[in-house]
């Protein structure tokens, strides 16, 4: 059977930089606090009426065909990760597709909040593995500012906004995604969740007056969470598939917090050299995170580099991916 291999990546985040200096000046915080607690400098934010997950989505596809020079009508299937999508419905990826072109395909959103990238690129590799399809793009785009509430101080410092989008084709040399773990336990529902907007609570003007319609956050038990479970199914993956440490080339984390980052390289063994690490510029991009990681370190990754992708997010969610680098 063929393996999913990822044959290239790109992405995209928009051009206003939101410093931790700019939030000074809106909460009551400061860099200190939130470099040291968070690693987070800065993060992009999508301005402009009318622009959606969407339209970054679009940019990381469009830069993706442009580089692989390869043409919308070669797309067999395009799958987007995203907690905000541009509406309830029609699907982001189906907004994503008509943006560039690509027509007459099946395209789909996955909502798995920040584990959603890993969640729609287990999904995007099974067409690939079975010989359905040949080239399906699997995007990551997240514009967290639609959702994140610029007067509470516990969350806004967190998030950014972006996308990126990889190509999936099959590979018969061994290379790409070699084995994959997804999770849930609805357990999580309410220590990370957007109260209103959905069909329980649809918007009203009370669920308005009581910010239901942004991020709602219990910071400390999603740390707790998210530094058991990402390290414990990262530990897994690399148990089952007979790795060390010293195996992996990069471990490629959800860039949620430093902290919960330094916490699993870890307890997986690996040094803080072969992490990827981008928090600093973006903050936490939701679905976008994996895939923009991958898009800036790709100029340093070899062809059978040994990756072990891991994310985590509202639901909760969690998982992890072992891939092999294909170029
Ligand atoms: C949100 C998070 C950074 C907070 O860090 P923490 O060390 O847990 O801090 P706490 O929430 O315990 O707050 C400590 C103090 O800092 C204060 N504080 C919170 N945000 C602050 C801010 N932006 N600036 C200054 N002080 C802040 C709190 O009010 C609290 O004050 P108190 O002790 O007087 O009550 C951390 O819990 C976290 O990263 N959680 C996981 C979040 C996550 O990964 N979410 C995405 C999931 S995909």
């Amino acid at each position: 059977m063929s393996k999913a291999a990822i044959t290239g990546i790109h992405g995209y985040v928009p051009d206003y930089v939101l410093t931790n200096a700019e939030l000074e000046r809106m909460v009551d915080t400061n860099d200190e606090w939130i470099t040291s607690r968070t690693g987070i400098k800065e993060r992009h934010i999508l301005k402009g009426e009318g622009m959606g997950s969407s339209h970054m989505g679009a940019k990381a596809v469009e830069g993706l065909l442009k580089k692989l020079n390869t043409k919308p009508e070669e797309i067999d299937l395009l799958i987007c990760a995203t907690t905000t999508p541009d509406y309830v419905f029609p699907c982001t990826a189906n907004l994503i597709c008509d943006m560039v072109g690509i027509r007459n395909v099946g395209s789909f959103d996955v909502q798995a909040a920040c584990s959603g990238f890993l969640y729609a690129l287990t999904i995007g590799s099974q067409f690939i593995e079975t010989g359905k399809y040949k080239k399906v793009i699997i995007v990551g785009a997240d514009k967290m500012s639609a959702i994140v509430d610029y007067t509470d101080r516990t969350t806004c410092i967190l998030f950014g906004d972006g996308a990126g989008a990889v190509m999936l084709e099959p590979s018969e040399e061994g290379l790409g995604i070699l084995d994959s773990i997804i999770r849930s336990d609805g357990v999580g529902q309410n220590h990370l969740f957007q109260k209103a907007g959905g069909s329980r609570y649809p918007p009203t003007h009370e669920t308005v007056e009581k910010r239901w319609h942004y991020v709602y956050q219990d910071g400390p038990s999603v740390f707790k969470f998210a530094v058991k479970n990402m390290a414990d199914v990262s530990a897994e993956i690399m148990e089952r598939n007979h790795l060390a440490g010293n195996d992996v080339a990069w471990l490629v984390p959800h860039q949620a917090n430093k902290r919960i980052i330094e916490a699993t390289a870890h307890r997986m063994g690996i040094e803080s050299d072969k992490v990827m690490m981008n928090i600093q510029k973006y903050g936490n991009t939701t679905a976008a995170t994996i895939p923009l990681c991958l898009y800036d370190y790709e100029p340093q990754l070899k062809k059978g580099d040994n990756l072990i992708l891991a994310a985590f997010g509202g639901g909760f969610t969690w998982g992890a991916a072992y891939v092999k680098w294909a170029y």
